[in-house]
């Protein structure tokens, strides 16, 4: 056989351990060729694509970011973005693809396979960990640690002014991030999209704070987090999927804080700190479960299926379920934040 494999949205650590895994195993046990195409759909669309080898993956597994790069791009945004696909694999002699990715990419890639019968296997893949099917994809435990050193870092700078001191995280529709990081660092409040934001309760919880005899505040926000007209958007442009690029909710709310309670607040941004740079040993071993059990999937020919963490093991689950709601934080879920804070919400 000949597998492609892309990866499409925006990277994440882990990665390139998937590719390895993919590579390695197909190489050694099963003797199928592997191609990498480049820049997400983008590569499937043009037929842009180079041999992957074991000499080509070698001292990728820590490296973050994707050696086959990335992109946004939408097959479905073409009229014969269908065609082109079908014309490439014919033409490269594709048997099947492996596409990892998040919502987007795997959204596509379930069209492909359910409406026009194209061999597709999905790997779920975002920092964001908000994708269905799964209890969790790789790249969140980066992300989380990574936010969660910043945390450490700002909590002692913000007792040493007596500051509030904001960290706006990522997290489009889910805010497993805020919440996992705020947790681990020990934030005083966590914000996260599933919630509206109630300022009033924000500036009670720190106000409570500053009575019980501490000073400073650590406040984590979701970018998706919501004040009261919807997220905060950079922009007026839209990805090829319909997502606005989001920012600036952090912003607002320090900026609220600051002339409601008249404490001293500044706000830190992390941005794509959160996506760069060396995986941890939890996102390298799970991607490499999930490369390897998706390349068993491709030899099997199990296409329109997906590797999913559940109970702690790997499971083939449809490419059609994992896509079809977004893996959000529930008030269960919640519940421990709000055990910490010690003010009942309204
Ligand atoms: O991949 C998910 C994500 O990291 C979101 O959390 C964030 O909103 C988005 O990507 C940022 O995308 P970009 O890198 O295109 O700005």
């Amino acid at each position: 056989m000949r597998i492609g494999v892309l990866t499409g949205g925006g990277d994440c650590p882990g990665l390139n351990a998937v590719i390895r895994a993919i590579v390695r195993k197909s190489t050694l046990h099963y003797g199928h060729d592997v191609i990498g195409f480049r820049d997400g759909w983008r590569g499937p669309l043009e037929g842009d694509a180079f041999e992957l080898t074991l000499a080509s993956t070698r001292g990728i597994l820590p490296r973050g970011g994707t050696i086959l790069r990335s992109s946004r791009t939408n097959p479905f945004k073409r009229a014969d973005g269908v065609d082109q696909i079908r014309a490439s694999f014919e033409r490269l002699g594709v048997d099947g693809l492996i596409a990892i990715g998040g919502e987007d990419t795997l959204g596509v890639a379930n069209r492909l396979h359910g409406e026009h019968g194209i061999p597709i296997v999905g790997v779920p893949k975002t920092i964001d960990n908000d994708l269905g099917g799964t209890e969790m994809t790789f790249g969140f435990d980066t992300a989380v640690q990574v936010a969660t050193d910043a945390i450490d870092r700002l909590h002692t700078t913000a007792e040493s002014h007596n500051r509030v001191l904001v960290l706006e995280v990522m997290g489009r529709h889910a805010g497993w991030i805020a919440l996992h990081s705020g947790i681990a660092g020990g934030a005083d409040v966590i914000l996260i999209p599933e919630r509206p934001v109630d300022l009033d309760h924000v500036c009670e919880a720190i106000r409570a704070r500053h009575r019980r005899g501490s000073f400073f505040s650590i406040v984590v926000v979701a970018e998706g987090a919501v004040l009261d007209d919807g997220p905060e958007a950079i922009g007026a442009q839209t990805d090829e999927f319909g997502h606005a690029r989001l920012g600036g909710v952090g912003d607002r709310i320090g900026r609220e804080i600051e002339r409601r309670t008249g404490y001293e607040t500044r706000t830190t941004v992390l941005g794509h700190i959160q996506r760069g740079g060396t995986p941890t040993a939890f996102d390298r071993v799970l991607a490499t479960r999930f490369g390897v059990a998706a390349i068993d999937a491709a030899d099997a020919r199990r296409w329109g299926t997906m590797p999913a963490l559940r109970g702690g093991r790997i499971e083939l689950v449809d490419l059609a379920e994992a896509v079809a709601s977004l893996r959000t934080v529930s008030e269960a879920d919640y519940h421990v934040a709000d055990s910490l804070i010690g003010l009942p919400r309204a």
